[in-house]
């Protein structure tokens, strides 16, 4: 498998079933899909499964990463404390495509409480399709880099 072309994903408890269907599609588009569970239902902890996930993408090991938790946003701020994270929580796909295309983000979070099946692979879909286009927006990320050195 190629990290260029890998996807990791994790959940909390609160989105199993969702992050099982987001896997399911993400391989329908092309990708390789690392599913780094939990699997089972029982309540977890979303800090564990959010900095997991995104030290997957942070090594080089994924390219991109996925998570999901009941709101999307517990996970989110869990992921955005590991260095080189930009994740967002999407529930729309315009804001979906414009974290990578403005923001260089390299995780996605989605609330499984939030938004359906529909919405959520539609928002995967808009995010992994997505390029970072550089330029200006290159020199606010940049900034942004900076505030973690
Ligand atoms: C779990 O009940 C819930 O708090 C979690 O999934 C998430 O919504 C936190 O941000």
């Amino acid at each position: 498998m190629s990290s260029e072309n890998q996807i990791v994903l994790s959940s909390d408890h609160a989105a199993i079933e969702l992050r099982q269907a987001v896997a399911d599609h993400a391989k329908t588009l092309g990708w390789d899909v690392l599913d780094i569970g939990p699997t089972t239902p029982e309540s977890t902890h979303y800090p564990d499964h959010g900095a997991a996930a995104a030290r997957e993408v942070a090594s080089g090991n994924c390219k991109l990463g996925i998570v999901l938790c009941g709101t999307g946003q517990g996970i989110m701020m869990a992921a955005n404390k590991v260095k080189d994270i930009r994740c967002g929580v999407c529930s729309d796909t315009f804001s979906a495509r414009m974290i990578r295309e403005h923001n260089d983000a390299n995780m996605l979070s989605i609330g499984a409480r939030v938004v359906g099946e529909g919405l959520a692979l539609e928002i995967v879909t808009a995010f992994l399709n997505a390029e970072f286009e550089g330029g200006r927006h290159g020199t606010r990320v940049d900034m942004i880099k900076a505030l973690e050195a």
